[in-house]
């Protein structure tokens, strides 16, 4: 499949995902009991995240945070409550459908946090071209999108390029313990379901640290899914990420399950402190 199709596949079934309300892909880990109080169920019920990367203690308030893939919005929402009115968020998505439910819930949600106006806004854009100024942004997170896009090593250079040095990246995201196989590699209904495009975690992590990345780390990893063999298990770990395999999308190998994991990385501060790879 081409990339074009493939982008175009998984945004019809997010398309699709938005107008039916369906339950997709995993549970995220919220607290909706909280969320509830000042994000409507509009919003909520199309959660099809992975982690929290905007519920981390890592937003903080006044800050400029970016969600790539930010479907109904529910972590914009989230991050404009941690940023505070000081603070902005711009959440992309490539959907149009996904996009009509987040602005339109915008500013409900300021209401209900006793904000004047939102600061949260919407773009349509696909994650490798984002429509946002270099060195713009403090804090990119995002939750489930990037195993969906076809290159993903562009995907981290775009994020390398929009944040400003020393700005940071909190993601959730699925992974493969092995090699995706070129039969699901192929399989449409997977690609959606946040499956067939899942890197290894160690060819994910060499992916941000080829796009310029430093002190890239698993905050957290949480087994999801397991096709050929059931096993469920959990552990969390801090690798570095230095000296790992240059970025590759898979082409062949034998895959029985994916993971979710919250991975975390920052600019360098100075052009001197680049390491070379
Ligand atoms: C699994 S959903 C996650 C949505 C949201 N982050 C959440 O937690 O509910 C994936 C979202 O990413 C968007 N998306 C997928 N691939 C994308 C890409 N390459 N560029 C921009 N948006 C993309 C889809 O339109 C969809 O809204």
């Amino acid at each position: 499949m081409s990339n074009e199709t493939i982008t175009q596949t998984v945004s019809e079934r997010y398309a699709r995902a938005a107008a039916t309300g369906e339950q997709m892909c995993c549970p995220s880990g919220y607290n909706f009991e909280d969320l509830r109080t000042f994000i409507p169920e509009e919003v909520l019920k199309i959660s099809y995240g992975c982690g929290t990367p905007a519920g981390l203690e890592t937003v903080r308030a006044g800050e400029i945070v970016l969600d790539i893939g930010s479907g109904g919005g529910i972590d914009c929402f989230e991050a404009s409550r941690r940023v505070g009115p000081t603070g902005r968020v711009i959440g992309i998505d490539m959907t149009d459908e996904m996009l009509a439910i987040a602005r339109r819930n915008a500013p409900l949600v300021a209401a209900n946090l006793g904000h004047r106006s939102s600061n949260v806004e919407f773009r349509k854009s696909i994650a490798e071209a984002m429509p946002v100024e270099n060195g713009s942004i403090d804090l990119i997170i995002s939750n489930c999108v990037i195993n969906l896009a076809p290159d993903k090593l562009k995907v981290f250079r775009e994020m390398y390029r929009v944040l400003r040095p020393g700005g940071r990246f909190t993601i959730s995201d699925i992974v493969s313990d092995q090699r995706v196989p070129n039969y699901l590699l192929h399989d449409t209904e997977k690609w959606g379901n946040c499956l067939s495009g899942a890197l290894q975690v160690a060819d994910y992590l060499s992916c941000a640290v080829q796009a310029g990345f430093l002190g890239v780390h698993q905050l957290k990893f949480i087994p999801w899914q397991v096709i050929d063999g059931i096993h469920f298990s959990r552990r969390r770990s801090s690798p570095t990420a230095f000296g790992l395999p240059p970025c590759e999308v898979p082409s062949a190998g034998s895959w029985t399950n994916s993971d979710r994991p919250t991975i975390a990385g920052s600019r360098r501060r100075s052009a001197r402190a680049r390491p070379r790879f």
